[in-house]
């Protein structure tokens, strides 16, 4: 971790983080207003965490990463850009989800790049299990969207079908949706694209 990060968890953490804790989030009070809220899972650095609240003032970010250097620069990005709309939880994001996030109170969940696992025999530590997006298609509210970028060919193919085969979700394209404009291209993106990986947005809503 560098000496900057350390010092943006030490001072900023008690300011924009919020503990784990088996409470649900009075999101309401954290963020001093009522507003749509999209949970952002493992924002990594925060570039992009950062990026899409900045330029959406009208919507609250709830980040959740384990990463703490990545916590750090998160934290400094949102300091530094002056960020009222942005919370942080250091913590595993399937412990947050079943013990922190109220039903149908999410408007969009974001996972963008989540870890590919590419051996076939780590594919089971993926993140994106039906079970898991069970619990993510529970905490959105009708209408909410849940979006996940990647550009491991074969982990996008298992999103789109474990996507949709859930019950609760519906997708909004005939199969991958085109980028929507508010993701950036992020340095894990740049990477694919020039190792030849094309990049899978998935982009499915709560019905
Ligand atoms: C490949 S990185 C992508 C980072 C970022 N989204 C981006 O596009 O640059 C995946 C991130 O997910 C985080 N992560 C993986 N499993 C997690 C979990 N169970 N809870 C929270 N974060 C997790 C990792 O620490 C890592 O930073």
């Amino acid at each position: 971790m560098s000496p900057a990060q350390r010092r943006a968890l030490d001072l900023l953490l008690p300011r924009f983080g919020i503990p784990f804790a088996p409470v649900p989030i009075d999101f309401e009070r954290e963020y001093g207003r009522r507003a749509p809220r999209v949970l952002e899972i493992g924002f990594g650095m925060g570039e992009t965490t950062a990026a899409v609240a900045l330029a959406r003032p009208a919507d609250d970010f709830l980040g959740v990463e384990v990463h703490a250097p990545g916590v750090g620069s998160l934290l400094k990005r949102v300091a530094e850009l002056g960020l009222t709309n942005v919370r942080v939880i250091r913590h595993d994001v399937v412990e947050v989800v079943a013990a922190m996030i109220p039903p149908a109170s999410l408007a969009g969940v974001h996972v963008f790049f989540p870890d590919p696992w590419p051996k076939k025999r780590h594919h089971k530590r993926r993140l994106l299990t039906p079970g898991f997006v069970h619990e993510l298609a529970l905490r959105l509210a009708a209408g909410g969207c849940l979006h996940v970028a990647t550009d491991w060919e074969d982990y996008a193919q298992e999103i789109l079908a474990t996507l949709g085969a859930e019950p609760l979700l519906e997708n909004l394209a005939p199969g991958f949706a085109p980028r929507p404009d508010y993701r950036p291209l992020t340095k894990f993106e740049t990477r694919g694209l020039m190792l030849g990986h094309g990049v899978r947005d998935v982009v499915f809503r709560r019905r």
